[in-house]
């Protein structure tokens, strides 16, 4: 999987087809997460494949605006040394943020009071997923919380997402190198992850949903 050749059109294509709804659905728990660290000593914060970094910034502006940074750390954990390029340049301005350029399976740091993961899990299915869960469990602290936000085949969705979705794994495949195959629709429940469901947003007829997870 290779993320490089759609890093520079990455923003321009989600505009184009999605607007700003991917966005908004990225950011829809960030006020409920980030304020479970008020009060807090210091706070350790991982997002994983953020691509361009548009989340991050985003999370690195509120971290900001509400008088946290020196309190914490926010490790930004991605593949494509291509999307890497474009994250260390929307994070520049934000020494509290560190751009890894890595796949997050082999990360060896743990206990994150906080994690972000938006349209990654779902290029991942059978037991690659399997270890995702895993990996997850590992990496969020009890009583941590998880974000994960993808794009699911909803009953709501129609015809057009069905065909959307089509698309752009295709598209996905040939240019990036992602698997094909249906979505296997275990990110709803993500079971065998030790958390409850705390929070849920959703888009689009439910073809996009954001949901806040809280590590028991
Ligand atoms: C579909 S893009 C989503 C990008 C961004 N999170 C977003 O919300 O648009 C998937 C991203 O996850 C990255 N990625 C996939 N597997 C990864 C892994 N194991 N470790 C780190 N990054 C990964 C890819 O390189 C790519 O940039």
């Amino acid at each position: 999987m290779n993320f490089d050749a759609v890093a520079p059109i990455y923003q321009l294509m989600e505009r184009v087809v999605f607007g700003h709804k991917l966005q908004l659905a990225r950011c829809a728990h960030l006020p409920a997460s980030l304020a479970v660290l008020a009060g807090g000593e210091s706070a350790k914060i991982l997002v994983i494949g953020d691509g361009d970094g548009r989340f991050a910034a985003q999370l690195a502006e509120e971290i900001v605006s509400r008088g946290i940074d020196e309190i914490v750390r926010v490790d930004v954990v991605e593949l494509s040394q291509g999307m890497c390029a474009e994250l260390r340049h929307r994070l520049a301005s934000y020494p509290f943020c560190r751009v890894h350029c890595a796949d997050v399976r082999d990360w060896r740091e743990s206990d994150y009071q906080l994690v972000f993961c938006h349209f990654v899990l779902d290029l991942y299915r059978g037991s690659e997923f399997d270890q995702w869960i895993e990996i997850l469990d590992h990496l969020v602290q009890s009583a941590g919380y998880l974000v994960v936000t993808d794009f699911e085949n909803h009953p709501d969705g129609g015809i057009f997402a069905t065909c959307l979705l089509r698309v752009m794994y295709q598209f996905f495949h040939y240019s990036a190198g992602i698997p094909v195959g249906q979505l296997e629709g275990r990110i709803a429940s993500m079971d065998g992850l030790n958390a409850e469901l705390v929070g849920e947003f959703s888009q689009l007829n439910g073809f996009v949903q954001s949901r806040l997870w809280r590590k028991i």
